[in-house]
């Protein structure tokens, strides 16, 4: 239980479902975490169940804005004013859209590519001094609907395929410095956010478990940690020999 032994991690949207599993599983692989989100109420929520559920986590949390772009800098400053060192970052907050792209607004484009394209990118641009110092890598958290289309969500997919593409470009332009870029995919993973949006559409559980029957080979959601443990990978040496890679973590959503 200590694959980030030592190791200091900042992980985006860190108040959400995947960003606090992810959270709390490098904590128990013995990393110094920062979070990072805009939620300050829900970022209490999970560093008190973090440290209550992993004893001596060292969680920090940080709430700020990922859609602007000086947020990246701050951030990068507050975690190596904490802990000196940074070795991997987590890219993992997003914000969904259900426009139709016949519909699609201007301010909802600019809105979801801030969050979840262009934090990315500039965090990552930040960071990326640091990560060169140790050797450290980058996980971003893309989706299988980066590869896998569908009607209603085509700018959020956009992002994801931006992710990859990113995560590509990265990848081969760190490499010199021994800095890894890698991006994983996740399919449905049962999180509060689809959690609120089912309850506020009166869904009963039969029918939520039953979306996912049908759609990917596994027929169930994934929980979080079964998302957080491929970033875990990743992140950890023993993917030493893996970058540029996008890591589909869908139950086999891709493949039907
Ligand atoms: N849950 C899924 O089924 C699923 C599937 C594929 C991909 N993903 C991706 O995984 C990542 C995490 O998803 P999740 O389900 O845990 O989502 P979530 O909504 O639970 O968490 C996202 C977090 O990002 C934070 N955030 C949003 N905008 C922000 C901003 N401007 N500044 C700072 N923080 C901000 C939110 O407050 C939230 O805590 C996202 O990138 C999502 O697109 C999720």
């Amino acid at each position: 239980m200590a694959r980030l032994q030592g190791k200091v991690a900042i992980i985006t949207g860190g108040a959400g479902g995947i960003g606090a599993a992810t959270g709390q599983l490098f904590c128990e692989e013995g990393a110094s975490v920062v979070l990072v989100d805009s939620d300050a109420e829900a970022m209490a929520s999970v560093c008190a169940d973090i440290r209550s559920r992993v004893s001596g986590a060292t969680v920090k949390d940080l709430v700020i804005d990922l859609a602007v772009e000086a947020s990246a800098a701050q951030i990068v400053a507050a975690t190596t004013g904490a802990f000196g060192r940074i070795d991997v970052l987590v890219n993992n907050a997003g914000i969904r859209s259900y426009e139709p792209l016949s519909e699609a607004k201007s301010e909802t484009w600019q809105k979801i590519f801030a969050v979840n394209l262009l934090s990315y990118a500039y965090l990552s641009r930040e960071a990326l001094p640091l990560l060169r110092a140790g050797r450290g890598n980058i996980v971003n958290v893309s989706s299988t609907h980066a590869f896998n289309a569908r009607a209603g969500m085509g700018q959020y997919d956009v992002t994801k395929a931006g992710i990859v593409s990113m995560t590509r470009t990265l990848a081969f332009e760190e490499a010199k410095h021994d800095v890894r870029v890698n991006a994983v995919c996740p399919g449905a993973a049962f999180t509060p956010f689809h959690k609120k949006r089912f309850e506020a559409a009166g869904r009963t559980q039969a029918q939520i478990d039953a979306e996912a029957e049908t759609t990917c080979l596994m027929r169930r959601w994934a929980t979080p940690r079964e998302i957080a443990y491929p970033i875990l990978w990743l992140a950890s040496d023993e993917a030493s020999y893996v970058t540029g890679s996008a890591l589909m973590a869908d139950g086999g959503r891709l493949v039907i």
